[in-house]
């Protein structure tokens, strides 16, 4: 890819950053990000530059700035909110907290002709979230649109390709938001010819020039971020890579069978499978408390992947598949599951096992995971799967953990997730699974009372997990998947359904 076909987004905080770089891709146009410091020779000639969106008052001490002799080099500049507010600032416009703060969507009158608003009609709904805004205009920059509250809502430079926003272009309720990205990628003269394979390639150079001839480390879960990461180092350092598959007794149905045959198609990958069942379920003897259960979990993991690990004494490099998303949830609050993540993300194992880290995805979504993983060949299943928490059936199974209650779970989980993608509902669903209740209930079978097991089904729709709804599956589907449950499943007579949103209720019930 050539350095004028990339765009390079200025990291001024926040989530912006990940976000507009995001949206870029989306686009079919490489986007890295920068740190606002970076000099003009170390961001070299991308096709355009935008300033993020951050936290700070431009008159705020420390605030961020970026080297002012980037607005001399002809690079097309796009300043997005507080990154409008900064190059306003420095040339010698005016930035207040006013009156005029903004947050949420606002009505924005297109005043002026410019290529930025290619396409868009006259009155546009766009999102704001800001406390200080322009009060006045350097006499570079002309006016081009205002909404009601907030005069100067997008600016164009007089003579230079420099346009900036108060409003935020990467979110979805800025309703042409993309377009006037889309836009300033065109002003910038940038070919859209960005594609998940031209990841890769970037990718694997990447890899290569960082481990070297070293060999590498994975933690290889099954999910869908492990397997991308394994997929892609598999591609970078072939038989190098070293993937650890631990299972912890508390895992899907014949997981081990399944990541087997998911990765079939790259039969020259030597997984290293290690039956760990028995260790995790002695350790989880008896134990009823959840947090309990997710500390001993993670650091049994620690102890039999050291072990593993140990095996190859001449690997240098942990492999992870971080996600940016996991990158952001582990330094701004976002509720409980951010601590109960940490051990999934075998925190700590690279330090304490003196590894260096290698995270391929750690500046990429979910779904341009997910679009990685299909260009590589992974199998639809694999790259489709719901999440699965670390502990897996341990914080499925309410009360104590035993190797009877897991097969129970297994089976009915099994039932559940095979129903869903025949009736063409997995995919529809955000995350789907079955837990295991700590009580026994009354039923009938024949003539006979039976006192057994009460098993709940929990499907819910969201974007993050953050937040989620439970989701409305159809009758006809509910009670095909309980009369499978209750005939297939020895020691289950009752099933339910959950129908609790996040928040107050978790996905989880642990
Ligand atoms: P909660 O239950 O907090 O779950 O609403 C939100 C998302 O996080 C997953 N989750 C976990 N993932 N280790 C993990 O790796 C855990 O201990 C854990 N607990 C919850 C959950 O499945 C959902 O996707």
């Amino acid at each position: 890819m050539k350095a004028q076909n990339k765009v390079t987004v200025l990291d001024f905080g926040g989530q912006y950053a990940h976000l507009i770089a995001k949206r870029i891709r989306r686009l079919g146009v490489y986007a890295d990000i920068r740190h606002p410091d970076a000099s003009r020779a170390e961001l070299g000639r991308p096709g355009g530059i935008i300033l993020s969106g951050g936290p700070s008052s431009v008159y705020a001490e420390n605030a961020p700035a970026f080297n002012r002799d980037i607005l001399d080099a002809g690079i097309p500049i796009l300043g997005l909110c507080y990154g409008m507010q900064l190059m306003a600032h420095l040339l010698g416009g005016e930035v207040r907290r006013s009156d005029s703060r903004e947050y949420g969507r606002s009505e924005m009158d297109i005043l002026g002709d410019s290529p930025l608003f290619k396409g868009l009609g006259g009155r546009q709904t766009v999102w704001m979230s800001h406390g200080d805004s322009i009060t006045t205009l350097p006499d570079v920059f002309r006016l081009l649109a205002s909404t009601a509250n907030t005069p100067f809502t997008v600016i164009a430079h007089r003579r230079l390709p420099i346009y900036a926003l108060q409003f935020h272009p990467e979110v979805h309720h800025s309703e042409n938001g993309l377009r006037v990205l889309e836009n300033f990628v065109k002003i910038a003269g940038i070919k859209a010819d960005w594609t998940p394979g031209s990841f890769i390639d970037e990718a694997v150079e990447k890899i290569r020039a960082q481990v070297g001839n070293d060999r590498v480390i994975l933690g290889l879960s099954g999910g869908v971020d492990s397997s991308v990461a394994a997929a892609l180092l598999y591609k970078a350092i072939g038989d190098r890579l070293i993937p650890i598959f631990v299972d912890n007794g508390c895992m899907r149905f014949q997981e081990a069978a399944r990541v087997k045959e998911f990765f079939s198609c790259m039969p020259d990958l030597k997984i290293d499978f290690v039956d760990a069942n028995q260790l995790f379920l002695d350790r989880l003897n008896g134990v009823e408390n959840p947090e309990q259960k997710r500390k001993i979990i993670g650091a049994a993991f620690i102890d039999v992947f050291e072990a593993e690990a140990a095996k190859y004494p001449d690997a240098k490099w942990l492999a992870q598949g971080t996600l940016y998303s996991d990158v952001i949830e582990s330094v701004s609050f976002k509720g409980p599951s951010v601590t109960i993540k940490s051990h999934h993300n075998v925190g700590g194992l690279p330090e304490k096992m003196k590894l260096g880290l290698v995270e391929p995805l750690r500046e990429i979504f979910k779904d341009e995971v997910r679009a990685v993983g299909r260009q590589l060949g992974l199998p639809y299943e694999l790259i489709s799967r719901h999440p699965f928490p670390g502990p897996g059936l341990a914080v499925r199974i309410l009360g104590a953990v035993d190797v009877d209650r897991v097969q129970i779970l297994q089976q009915i989980d099994e039932v559940f997730i095979q129903e869903l993608r025949a009736w063409n509902l997995y995919d529809s669903t955000w995350q789907a699974f079955a837990v295991l209740l700590p009580i026994s209930s009354v039923g009938v079978m024949g003539d006979e009372r039976s006192y057994e097991n009460v098993c709940a089904l929990r499907a819910v729709n969201s974007v993050d997990g953050m937040t989620a709804d439970w989701t409305e599956l159809p009758y006809p589907f509910l009670k095909r998947v309980s009369n499978r449950i209750i005939n297939e499943v020895k020691g289950v007579n009752r099933v339910v359904f959950d129908i609790s949103s996040k928040p107050p209720a978790t996905i989880e019930w642990e």
